[in-house]
C-alpha cells in the first residue's frame, strides 16, 4: 500500500480525500525543518507538498519516492534536477491556481490606482469633507497600458480582467507565440525594455528560475514611467526588493504591490514594510475559500490518479 506524506497542512477537503481512500496510508508532517524531513520522508512513496524545501540531501534518502504532488504551480522549493535524473514525477495544481491569483493582481492594481488605503483611513479619521477638494494621484485604468510579464495560466486569466477594464494589454513572454497572445486580445512585446518604457502597469507572472531571478533591477525600473506601478505576485527575488525600495523612495516609479518576498516571512527590518508606496500581502494570492479548497482537492487527486495510472498529462511538469 503506497504511503503518502502530507508535507505541510492543506485544507481538510484534500486531506480527507487521501485519508478516506483505503488504497493509501497517510501521515501529515507539520515540522518542515530539514532535520525532520530528512528523517521522516524516506518511508514514503509519495509526497504532497505545500511549503517546505525538498533538496537533494533529502531526496537522496528517499529511495521509495515516486512522486511529489505540489499544492500550487511553482516548484522552486524542490530540486527538479534530482527528480529528473531519478525519474520521480512532479505534479502541480494546473487547473485550480490561476483565477484567484489573477483577481489578486487586479485587487493590487485597483488598491494602488484608487488610493483605497488612504481613503479608508481618511473616512475613519473624520476627513470625509477635506478630501473633497484635494488633488489626488489616483487614476483610471481605462486606456492605460499594462505589460504582463509571463503569459501562462495566470497571465491568460489576468488579460481578460484587464480588457474588462478597457486597458491596452501587452505581453512579454519569449516562449509564447504572437498569435496566441493576439488571440487573447493582447499585443506581443518582443523585448522587455520596449514594454517597460511604455507601460503604466507592470505585472510579473513568471516562475522563479536562474533566468528570472533579478529580472527586474534598478536599471530596468529606471526605464519605467514615473507614474508606473509594478505588481509581483510570482516569487520574491524576481523583482529585486532593495532596488524597488530605493526606486519608490526616490519616486522613480509611483507604486508597487508585493505578495511575495525574497525571504518569507520578511524580516522585521525589511524597509519595504515601512514604505507607504507599496501594498503588501502575505503570499496570499490563492487565499480564497474556493481556490484553497480546489487546490487541496487537486493536490490529493493528482497523487491518487498517479498511483491509479490515470493521471492527465497536464498535471505533470515537463522537467
Ligand atoms: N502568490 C501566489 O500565491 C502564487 C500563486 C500561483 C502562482 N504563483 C507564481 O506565479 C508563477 C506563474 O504561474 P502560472 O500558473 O501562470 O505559470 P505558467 O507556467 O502557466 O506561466 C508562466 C509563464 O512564464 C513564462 N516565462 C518563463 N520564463 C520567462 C521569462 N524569462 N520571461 C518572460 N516569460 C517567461 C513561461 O513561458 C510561461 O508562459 C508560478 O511559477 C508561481 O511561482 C504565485
Amino acid at each position: 500500500m503506497p504511503k503518502i506524506a502530507i508535507v505541510d497542512k492543506m485544507l481538510q477537503d484534500g486531506i480527507n480525500l487521501l485519508k478516506n481512500n483505503p488504497k493509501f496510508e497517510c501521515e501529515i508532517i507539520e515540522d518542515l525543518s530539514k532535520k525532520n524531513l530528512i528523517s521522516k520522508l524516506p518511508a514514503f512513496d509519495g509526497i504532497t507538498l505545500r511549503r517546505g524545501k525538498i533538496d537533494s540531501d533529502i531526496l537522496e534518502k528517499c529511495k521509495r519516492l515516486k512522486v511529489i504532488s505540489r499544492h500550487g504551480v511553482g516548484f522552486d522549493n524542490v530540486d527538479v534536477k534530482f527528480l529528473k535524473k531519478n525519474n520521480i514525477k512532479l505534479l502541480i495544481t494546473a487547473t485550480t491556481t490561476s483565477v484567484s491569483p489573477a483577481e489578486h493582481i487586479m485587487f493590487m492594481i485597483l488598491n494602488i490606482s484608487k488610493g483605497i488605503d488612504f481613503f479608508d483611513k481618511s473616512v475613519r479619521k473624520g476627513e470625509f469633507e477635506s478630501i473633497m477638494h484635494m488633488k489626488h494621484n489616483t487614476f483610471e485604468l481605462s486606456n492605460k497600458k499594462i505589460l504582463i510579464i509571463g503569459f501562462g495560466r495566470i497571465g491568460r486569466k489576468l488579460i481578460k480582467r484587464c480588457l474588462g477594464f478597457e486597458m491596452k494589454v501587452y505581453a512579454y513572454d519569449p516562449y509564447v507565440e504572437k498569435k496566441v497572445i493576439e488571440s487573447f486580445g493582447g499585443m506581443k512585446v518582443e523585448n522587455l525594455p520596449d514594454g517597460l518604457k511604455e507601460a503604466d502597469v507592470i505585472s510579473l507572472s513568471v516562475p522563479l528560475t536562474e533566468k528570472t531571478k533579478n529580472m527586474i533591477t534598478l536599471d530596468k525600473i529606471k526605464m519605467m514611467k514615473k507614474n508606473a506601478i509594478i505588481i509581483n505576485t510570482s516569487r520574491g527575488g524576481i523583482l529585486n526588493e532593495k532596488d524597488l525600495n530605493e526606486a519608490l523612495d526616490k519616486k522613480i516609479i509611483f507604486g508597487a504591490g508585493l505578495d511575495v518576498f525574497e525571504k518569507e516571512p520578511p524580516d522585521n527590518n525589511n524597509p519595504l514594510l515601512k514604505n507607504k508606496r507599496v501594498v503588501l500581502s502575505p503570499h496570499a494570492a490563492t487565499f480564497t475559500q474556493e481556490c484553497l479548497s480546489k487546490m487541496s482537492i487537486e493536490t490529493a487527486q493528482n497523487i491518487i490518479d498517479f498511483f491509479d495510472g490515470k493521471l492527465d498529462q497536464k498535471f505533470i511538469v515537463k522537467i
